[in-house]
């Protein structure tokens, strides 16, 4: 390093994380820079780590898991042929890319962006607050999740009701923005008009009847309905009504099985039960309530059943990794980036010599 001024980096820029750097924290000293270009020059002939050994492959994994065969795109007409040949429709909620991309691989029909994101991903204590927004920046991700299921999102509630030209245009942000493939929207006979528009438009529609939980201050709270004949009758007119206005599904939920499976039975299009259940065209259930994604003792519907416990699994983790960096048993050698001895030897005894001349 002849002729080169050494300056040794300053303590407080030793101590900063390089991935904390940023331009102004130092000048870059001359013989630094001299020392760099020659790594530089010695790093072009270094092939670069493969992207799943980076850190911006955040799942890579030394034994990756075998990958999930390829599966064929859920279509409108795919629904149509299940329905037709008897076979439940599976669907599930999905809020994110990771919650798309699991559900898509353990091969589910249809993926719905519930508006349920208000309470199970943004903590909000109902769905009223959820708005257009929400619901286009979590489609989106959704849909980059799941390749093959077909994405179903929910017309938050203010982005219909007040007109069916209102709808139409809140639809199309959806099909547009979200990039999802069909709609679902919460109400009854009184949508026919609106339905009428949207599907006029070529935006696939699934009707929601029973509980609806964003009039749950017109039905007293999150109430099973369908309990009286009267109210049953609704039900199936308010079913008969948006069938004939175009829809080509129903969500169904929380209302006796018997009343669920007889509406069921008068419809030509297939119903999707939660709470509603077994005689339905197929089920839904909320993704966090059926994985167990919160602590037990959290208010679940009567109608869940718990397939897994990531609350648990998540928490021992966790656990275990805040433990491990406090005795700094994490990180070990195989979750680090090796250098060769010949390599790190000439950067020690360049450093040494740095700080001699200062
Ligand atoms: O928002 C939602 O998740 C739903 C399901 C409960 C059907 O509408």
């Amino acid at each position: 390093m002849a002729g080169v001024t050494m300056r040794p980096l300053s303590r407080s820029v030793l101590a900063t994380p390089v991935s904390r750097m940023r331009p102004t924290h130092f000048t870059r000293p001359q013989c630094l820079n001299t020392i760099l270009d020659l790594r530089c020059s010695s790093i072009s002939s270094t092939p670069a780590l493969p992207y799943s050994q980076t850190r911006y492959s955040s799942y890579s994994s030394p034994d990756p898991a075998p990958k999930t065969p390829k599966r064929k795109k859920v279509t409108l007409q795919t629904l149509r042929n299940l329905y037709k040949k008897g076979e439940p429709i599976s669907m599930i909620t999905a809020y994110d890319y990771p919650s798309a991309h699991v559900a898509d691989t353990a091969g589910v029909d249809t993926v719905l962006v519930g508006d349920s994101l208000g309470m199970v991903v943004l903590g909000l204590d109902n769905t009223v607050e959820v708005n257009m927004e929400d619901m286009i920046m979590h489609s989106r991700s959704v849909v980059r999740g799941a390749k093959s299921a077909f994405i179903i999102t929910d017309l938050p509630m203010g982005s219909y009701e007040v007109s069916p030209e209102q709808a139409v245009k809140s639809c199309i942000r959806l099909v547009k923005e979200g990039r999802v493939h069909a709609v679902k929207i919460e109400g009854g006979a009184e949508l026919a008009p609106t339905i009428k528009q949207i599907t006029q438009a070529g935006i696939p529609v699934c009707g929601h009847i029973g509980l609806t939980p964003q009039r749950q201050n017109a039905l007293g709270g999150f109430c099973v309905q369908g309990k009286t004949c009267k109210n049953a009758l609704k039900l199936l007119d308010d079913a008969l009504a948006m069938q004939e206005a175009g829809v080509f599904m129903f969500v169904l939920e929380a209302m006796p099985a018997e009343v669920a499976t007889l509406i069921t039975q008068k419809l030509s299009v297939p119903t999707i039960g939660i709470g509603a259940g077994n005689g339905c065209s197929g089920q839904v259930l909320v993704q966090v309530d059926m994985t167990g994604n919160f602590e037990p003792g959290r208010f679940v519907p009567k109608f869940v059943k718990k397939y897994a416990d990531v609350w648990g699994e998540a928490l021992r983790g966790i656990q275990q990794y805040h433990a491990e960096v406090k005795s700094r048993a994490f990180p070990e050698v195989e979750h680090t980036y090796p250098i060769s001895k010949e390599e790190l030897a000439k950067f020690e005894q360049a450093v040494d010599e740095m700080y001699k001349k200062s």
